[in-house]
């Protein structure tokens, strides 16, 4: 079977790389195809596994919006003929509605949702269309000329983004990033759900909450005790119990278990304090002291300045970078985020 994807535009590549990370630690296996931004396309996926891959997919994805199931492929010049041959009852349940998103298209949604929906009324008996609180969606994803209609079967709530934002949390301390971004981060460490994660400049805690949530065992450790309270007291707060928090400089961290992931957002001296040395300085230090913290087959996901070259530090520590993603946070700061394991 075919699942399409609608995915958040914030992005270019990140919604892309954080479905591919779930899929390749999660073993789901199919062919991914990128339509276009927001688009992507899966098949050749065993029906016998669905219902597992909609709990993974639900419980993990920050950028995907929208899964569905893939009916039927067909262009502006086929839609009445191709819509007309699919055998609708075995779909829809009593009611339905019709909806159609654009993707560099410039078809009139409203008109094309009108002729799917008449076309499905003159196929199906006992169905009845309701625009407010259908039994089943039909989504239809006009890209170009193109439409990929479809039947929507996850539609992942959002509301955690919103009510995790930093200045909800009852511990916030300016800094932390936007839970969502967190969230990506921790799915391209690859990290499955009852495996143990670090992250060593916890700050507040926004990195943890994300990777509770998912299901993972986390540690945070930070210099400064009153972030290390903070973090312990928003993860009660977000229901999760799993946790240790340490009060350390991440140059003298020693862990008693090895970890399988370390996910971790490091000072650089701008808005967040590096306690006393140099941005660039500290993240060696830090890379130098994880190594040995991590598994050998452990992913490190970090963001950094874009005015730090990570590449020869990661180099010499013994690791390597496998992705890195820029994001343009104003006009003189651009966030790097890497996604590095051991060589
Ligand atoms: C950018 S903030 C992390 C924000 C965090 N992701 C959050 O959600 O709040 C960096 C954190 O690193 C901590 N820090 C600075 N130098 C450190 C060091 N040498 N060892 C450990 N933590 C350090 C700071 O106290 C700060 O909380």
């Amino acid at each position: 079977m075919e699942l399409l994807f609608i995915q958040s535009q914030e992005h270019p590549l990140l919604p892309q790389a954080e479905l591919k990370a779930v899929m390749e630690c999660e073993n789901i296996e199919a062919n991914l195809e990128i339509i276009t931004e927001g688009l992507v396309l899966l098949s050749d996926i065993s029906k016998e596994n669905i219902c597992d891959y909609y709990k993974i997919l639900t419980k993990r994805l920050g950028y995907t919006h929208e899964v569905h199931e893939l009916i039927l492929k067909t262009n502006v010049y086929d839609f009445d003929k191709d819509m007309g041959s699919v055998d609708w009852s075995e779909y829809i349940d009593e009611s339905f509605a019709v909806r159609v998103k654009r993707f560099h298209s410039v078809i009139d949604t409203v008109g094309y949702e009108r002729q799917a929906g008449t076309v499905i009324l003159e196929n199906c008996d006992n169905i009845k269309v309701n625009l407010t609180k259908p039994k089943t969606l039909i989504r239809i994803a006009a890209f170009e000329n193109e439409f990929y209609v479809a039947i929507e079967r996850i539609k992942l709530n959002k509301k955690h983004f919103e009510d995790s934002k930093p200045h909800k949390r009852p511990f916030f301390y300016p800094g932390s990033m936007s839970p969502k971004l967190a969230r990506c981060m921790v799915n391209l460490s690859r990290v499955k759900e009852g495996d143990l994660l670090l992250d060593p400049f916890c700050g507040t805690g926004g990195i943890l909450i994300e990777a509770g949530l998912i299901g993972c065992k986390v540690l945070g450790s930070d210099i400064f005790w009153k972030m290390k309270n903070g973090t312990a007291i928003n993860l009660e707060h977000y229901g999760i119990t799993d946790y240790r928090t340490f009060n350390l400089d991440v140059r003298e961290l020693k862990m008693y278990e090895k970890v399988a992931a370390v996910v971790t957002d490091p000072p650089y001296g701008i808005s967040t304090t590096t306690g006393d040395v140099d941005g660039g300085e500290i993240i060696k230090e830090f890379l130098e002291s994880i190594y040995d913290n991590m598994k050998d087959d452990a992913y490190l996901c970090m963001a950094s300045p874009h005015f730090i070259d990570l590449n020869p530090m990661v180099d010499e520590v013994g690791f390597e970078i496998v992705e890195q993603y820029g994001i343009k946070m104003h006009r003189s700061l651009t966030r790097i985020i890497s996604v590095i394991r051991k060589k």
